[in-house]
């Protein structure tokens, strides 16, 4: 068994937008209170904000963070958020079936993601409102002052503009379980309507309309092409949301899932094109992958838990090794279309399926997914080159085919380093590797970092934060050609080899 990946620094892809490393917030579970809000936490800042949250959030360096849904936002009133905490409602959640306390809403999300040297990707409700109150928000927000909602910001304590750059219409509206769902039609004219209006507030704003929900969803990818149809002149962006689980205890085939995810990036392009086609645009849309990640784990768990609590402990996944080989080939999938996919959130970031985990009044640990998300997040940056890889292969119960080796290589032209992220998908042997980096003269080994375990299932808990954590004692070395590198990728691991 041997497998080879072959890069040349003038076959590329595209340039990485670092917002690909965006993760979400949502109102929900223990995400907002006791995961980033949590005033009286022993780390907690003058505004409640968790000390010890941001600087894990800060190891990852997260550039755009989605909120404040999600499901939650179709049902949300932005202003229950804003303005003196102590007139602010409680109110029934419908979406999560829990109480909103509205103690943390629009501003102090504006001042958490400044603190957290992030960017804003506020979601607008059009599941049980639409055009006027989006608008609204846009004013609110981004407009300087002057008038009734700009003015209103400003007699809440924010003189200078929230300036959000981009923003969702809405979330998952061809959802039955969402409040408000919608059908094609409807959403596509909504979603229309509702950007161009958004857009005549503030122009500069860019707009994400929402995809199917899933790769499964019957209506996709119709839904996609009569969205697109209805508003491709005024959205920027369409959504791909996708989790996955090992619901079968099939590791094999829970390891190939990601090539699902190729499909599904590669489908949409094909609808966006279709539609650029059909109306003889020049427009190019690009693709904001805003849900992905592995959620399973906590079904039976939420399942149990009694409604209309503040804050229960809901979708707290306890991610294990294979987790985070998973989550590493979905990074993957998203730098192989990084021409097309513009931006992608993992969701979520804190508690709820997230890879930062916390006790409420407790410690803060990094989930297993962490690792993977933060070595592309802080290496993964610069041009993508385009794989060549030979593989030997499996086949699993829903793909065949399926390569052992899942590799990408990004070369940063402005630190003079290339990055191999690399999948060994055998369960049981480790695999050969060379890398032929023909065109890159000579150069240095700066680390191979490895995520490896004996145990698929080992998890980071409270107890054992460690349990599952890379090391950089990787075999690769430069071959004596000086052109390429040889390594060996141990059963089951992630790897991350730079060179300079
Ligand atoms: O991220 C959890 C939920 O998954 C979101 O609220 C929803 O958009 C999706 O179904």
């Amino acid at each position: 068994m041997q497998a080879k990946l072959i890069v040349d620094k003038d076959f590329t892809i595209g340039e990485v937008d670092k917002r690909i490393y965006g993760s979400f917030i949502e109102h929900l579970g223990r995400a907002v209170y006791g995961g980033i809000y949590e005033p009286g936490h022993p780390s907690a800042d003058e505004q409640g904000f968790r000390g010890d949250v941001m600087e894990l959030i800060r190891g990852i360096d997260v550039p755009i963070v989605r909120y404040p849904g999600g499901n939650f936002v179709s049902g949300y009133n932005w202003e229950d958020g804003v303005g003196p905490v102590e007139l602010r409602p409680r109110r029934l959640e419908l979406a999560w079936r829990t109480v909103e306390p509205n103690l943390f809403g629009l501003g102090e999300f504006v001042d958490w993601c400044r603190k957290a040297g992030t960017a804003p990707m506020m979601a607008v409700n059009l599941g049980t409102r639409g055009p006027e109150e989006a608008r609204q928000l846009v004013e609110y927000s981004n407009h300087p002052s002057g008038t009734y909602w700009s003015d209103l910001r400003v007699q809440h304590g924010y003189k200078a503009p929230h300036a959000i750059k981009t923003w969702c219409l809405g979330n998952e509206m061809d959802g039955p379980w969402q409040i408000g769902a919608k059908t094609a039609e409807e959403y596509g004219r909504i979603a229309a309507e509702t950007a161009k209006v958004m857009k005549w507030v503030d122009p500069s704003i860019e707009l994400v309309a929402c995809g199917s929900s899933a790769l499964g969803m019957p209506t996709f990818p119709e839904w996609e092409r009569t969205v697109l149809d209805l508003s491709y002149n005024e959205v920027d962006y369409i959504s791909l949301h996708q989790y996955y689980g090992n619901r079968d205890k099939d590791s094999a085939n829970f390891l190939a899932q990601s090539m699902g995810m190729d499909a599904f990036i590669g489908s949409v392009i094909a609808t966006c094109d279709y539609i650029q086609a059909k109306k003889r645009s020049k427009k190019k849309l690009h693709l904001s992958f805003d849900e992905w990640n592995v959620w399973y784990h906590s079904n039976e768990a939420d399942s149990r838990i009694e409604p209309w609590s503040v804050a229960p402990p809901q979708l707290e996944d306890v991610y294990n090794h294979e987790d985070a080989l998973l989550v590493g080939s979905m990074l993957i999938s998203m730098l192989k279309r990084a021409d097309r996919v513009k931006m992608a959130c993992m969701a979520q970031l804190v508690n709820v399926i997230a890879p930062i985990m916390t006790e409420t009044g407790g410690g803060a640990w990094k989930q297993t997914i962490y690792y993977p998300y933060m070595h592309t997040s802080i290496f993964g940056r610069g041009t993508v080159l385009v794989p060549l890889v030979e593989s030997p292969k499996y086949d699993a119960k829903d793909y065949t085919d399926v390569p052992y080796l899942d590799a990408i290589a990004v070369h940063n032209a402005e630190a003079g380093e290339v990055t191999v992220f690399a999948v060994n998908r055998h369960l049981s042997e480790s695999l050969p590797l060379s890398v032929d980096l023909r065109s890159f003269g000579s150069f240095r080994l700066i680390e191979h970092i490895v995520l490896e375990s004996d145990d698929l299932k080992a998890a980071n808990t409270k107890a054992a934060p460690d349990r599952v954590a890379p090391h950089t004692r990787g075999n690769a070395v430069v071959e004596s050609s000086g052109s390429g590198l040889a390594a060996s990728l141990g059963k089951a691991s992630w790897n991350v080899i730079r060179v300079k």
